[in-house]
């Protein structure tokens, strides 16, 4: 059996679970989408969004990269945030880290992971460098990658702060509260690191006064 199809196979079963268990399950998901949450997280296979928050389809709005940036090119990013800020009124954003990423470590090393990787990188070699102080100072390699894991998520909770789509949310309606966490991959805990209420202070020239 080639791999892909233990996939279909597996997604066969699972649905026939689900009826099983609940017969209106897909029927009542299928006309309608009203997430609370928008979720922005690491594309890594170990952080999935629904299963480490025991939440169903239906209930998580997910974006998801290399080390859950927030860059304010990435269209992707952005299509994803105007989407969930705008159209399904989102309440509460969510950026999620995990301690040993590996996007994370390879920032810090000096290797050429050619164009693309060393492009995206960049953004998390920008975190270490408005840190670097705080960062030189941690002795051990594991504990300085943990360290710029959680500084990461909170300079991406600012970068979101930073954004003329959240700004003009807050003003019109006062949301979306901004959370920044870490999952450990050894425990499956999640750790609160860092809340932005909706109409926080942000830095002065992040802000727009004409909105
Ligand atoms: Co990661």
């Amino acid at each position: 059996m080639k791999l892909a199809e233990r996939l279909l196979l597996e997604n066969k079963a699972w649905a026939a679970e689900k009826v099983q268990d609940d017969p209106d399950f897909f029927s009542r998901l299928e006309n309608i989408q009203q997430p609370e949450f928008l979720w922005i997280g690491c594309s890594d296979s170990r952080v999935p969004a629904n299963q480490i928050t025991n939440t169903m389809p239906g209930e998580l709005f997910v974006h998801r990269n290399v080390a859950n940036l927030v860059v304010n090119t990435d269209t992707n990013l952005l299509a994803v945030l105007d989407y969930a800020v705008n159209h399904l009124k989102i309440k509460d954003i969510i950026v999620c880290g995990h301690y040993g990423c590996g996007g994370v470590k390879a920032a810090m090393t000096n290797h050429d992971f050619k164009l693309v990787l060393n492009m995206w990188l960049r953004n998390i070699k920008d975190v270490y460098r408005l840190h670097r102080a705080e960062l030189d100072a941690v002795g051990d390699e594991d504990k300085r990658v943990d360290r710029l894991v959680e500084l990461n998520v909170m300079e991406q909770l600012r970068n979101l702060a930073k954004t003329s789509i959240v700004q003009r949310a807050w003003k019109e309606h006062n949301r979306p509260h901004l959370h920044g966490w870490v999952y450990r991959l050894s425990d499956g805990i999640i750790k609160p690191l860092l809340d932005i209420e909706a109409g926080a202070d942000i830095d002065p020239v992040y802000r727009y006064d004409d909105l």
